[in-house]
């Protein structure tokens, strides 16, 4: 994104990927994008597909045990969010950057970072092995794009940098179907038997998830054993008319949140994952990194086009206001919809409370509409 981005503002960037482009090309990641991603996506002229094939969504409804509320984003911020999934998304980069023949280096391994801290005039190098050969790549910046387990945050030296993290003890269970979905919304369910999310990407290809303890394997969980338990999780109108199939994906992923200050030391940026993870409800972890990009982007052009020497300068203390809310944001619906192995009914009362006051107090529903299509950037 940020190398599209950077083409088009005239401003060399290479990218380096550690996997191959078949293997990106294949895992399926999150499907809901936020209103400033999508204008981001359209900012960057990689929209087309997007705006004839993604749904926007304009509300979502949770579920809690017997209740149900729907949440109206259209009504509360007059804005949707856009169901089109980060594959798609990352074809479609793709896609461009064969068409402005920008240079991407697949199967990249043994990454190092050398004079990352240096603020002269020197700039710094990106080492590496590709090919069966070592490569150096001198630069004016490095944008650790690399994920949590990149080499860019270790780069920052442990005395630089803080990190809070919060671990949550359960994961998400997920499949993938070619399905109809099993409504024309996203239901959020908490139930009595834990977590359950009805997501989708496409009229015939939907996307489940089910709390499950951090011991399962994919291994212990049969297609009928997930429809099973999903049906007892959701809404019982939703659960009679649920249509299954086999899945085609199934995974595991544990939850926790997580966050590296500050996202920038001398000339690298930390941006997405490997500055901070979200737990997934609220499916703030894409649309984070996008935020990201879009405050590293408009610092590099500062910097580039109006020769702003002081520009990115500012990008961590603006990125990190914003990756504050979204954790927040991502905490809360976490907290509110998940069964935790210390859920008592104190705890219980709690969560129930809360999702009366979201059914009825429309400032509620505003304030989690406003947080869902996205805050602005
Ligand atoms: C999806 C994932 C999420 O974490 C979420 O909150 C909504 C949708 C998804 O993969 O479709």
């Amino acid at each position: 994104m940020l190398g599209q981005l950077c083409h088009q503002a005239g401003i060399d960037a290479i990218v380096l990927e550690r996997r191959s482009r078949k293997h990106v090309l294949s895992r399926i990641r999150a499907g809901v994008l936020e209103q400033g991603f999508v204008d981001l996506l359209q900012e960057a002229k990689v929209a087309t597909r997007m705006d004839t094939e993604g749904y926007p969504h304009d509300g979502t409804v949770i579920s809690f045990e017997d209740m149900e509320v729907r949440v109206d984003f259209r009504k509360h911020t007059g804005t949707s969010v856009m169901v089109y999934g980060q594959t798609e998304v990352t074809r479609d980069l793709y896609e461009a950057r064969d068409q402005t023949g920008g240079l991407t280096l697949h199967d990249v391994d043994e990454v190092e970072l050398g004079n990352a801290a240096l603020d002269g005039d020197e700039g710094c190098t990106v080492s590496f092995t590709h090919d069966g050969q070592r490569k150096t790549i001198e630069c004016d910046y490095i944008a650790g794009c690399d994920g949590f387990h990149g080499p860019s945050r270790r780069a920052i030296p442990a005395e630089k940098r803080k990190e809070f993290e919060r671990v949550y003890p359960f994961g998400w269970l997920g499949i993938l179907s070619e399905t109809p979905p099993a409504h024309h919304e996203l239901i959020y369910a908490n139930s009595e038997r834990g977590f359950a999310l009805c997501s989708m990407r496409n009229e015939r290809l939907s996307r489940y998830y089910l709390q499950a303890p951090l011991t399962d394997r994919v291994e212990d969980w049969s297609d009928d054993a997930f429809w099973a338990e999903l049906k007892r999780r959701i809404p019982s109108r939703i659960a009679e008319t649920l249509v299954t199939g086999p899945s085609i994906e199934k995974s595991i992923a544990p939850l926790r949140g997580f966050v590296c200050e500050p996202m920038q030391y001398g000339r690298l940026f930390l941006a997405g994952d490997a500055a901070h993870i979200v737990p997934p409800t609220g499916a703030k972890g894409l649309n984070t990194a996008a935020s990201d990009i879009h405050y590293l982007f408009e610092a590099l052009k500062a910097r580039y086009q109006e020769r702003d020497a002081a520009a990115m300068g500012g990008y961590s203390e603006r990125a990190l206001a914003r990756v504050w809310k979204t954790q927040r944001f991502s905490w809360w619906m976490t907290k509110l919809l998940h069964r935790f192995p210390d859920t008592d009914p104190y705890e219980l009362r709690i969560q129930r409370a809360e999702i009366e006051h979201l059914a009825t107090v429309e400032s509620a529903q505003q304030t989690m509409a406003i947080n869902y299509v996205g805050l602005p950037y």
